[in-house]
């Protein structure tokens, strides 16, 4: 991906770690199978589209930056979706190491949090009118966000608006990591 990009457009500035995959399963019934694809997909797939962007900057001297997307389940706890989760959490903390571990050079790491979001993850759970109702209802704002909800976040922290940002999950999620069972 990296080399396909450089050889495309000249250079390398900003990865996006976007691929995502979620299933829901009883704990105790989880296969290693499906908890290993799931990791594969969400956290080692986000450290090795990091690691290879991060190479590329320090070999050629570039303050580049990584955003991955992460999600309000890495810090939400999700029931039938321990893999899910627990690949987010692990999302969290790989990528303010990385921030840490490669400030000196300038290079920038941050995730963006998205909440419940209209993508195919979960096209057909929304589609159920009494699903899409119960997940509105967790969210403070009160509707299910658009993709170019979270596109802008990323333009954003792609760009130098954001030069002295880096370690944090940014949450674009109408306000669901706000304890919304507060609200009333
Ligand atoms: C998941 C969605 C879910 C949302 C809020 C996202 O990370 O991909 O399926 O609706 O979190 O729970």
């Amino acid at each position: 991906l990296v080399e396909t990009a450089v050889k495309e457009f000249g250079t390398l500035d900003v990865m996006i770690n976007n691929a995502g995959v979620e299933n829901p399963v009883p704990s105790h019934e989880l296969s290693l199978e499906n908890w290993n694809q799931v990791i594969n997909t969400n956290l080692t797939g986000a450290f090795l589209g990091s690691r290879e962007a991060i190479k590329y900057f320090v070999e050629n001297d570039i303050k580049g930056n990584v955003i991955n997307m992460s999600s309000v389940h890495e810090m939400i706890p999700w029931p039938l979706f321990v893999h899910y989760a627990a690949s987010k959490g692990g999302m969290k903390l790989m990528t303010e190491t990385l921030a840490l571990e490669y400030a000196p050079k300038g290079i920038r790491v941050n995730n963006i949090g998205p909440g419940a979001i209209d993508t195919p993850i979960n096209a057909e759970k929304f589609a159920d009118p009494e699903q899409r109702a119960d997940v509105e209802s967790m969210i403070p704002m009160g509707y299910i966000g658009n993709p170019e909800e979270i596109a802008s976040v990323a333009a954003f922290l792609a760009s130098s608006q954001a030069s002295y940002v880096t370690g944090i999950t940014l949450f674009a999620d109408g306000g669901m990591t706000k304890y919304p069972s507060f609200q009333a």
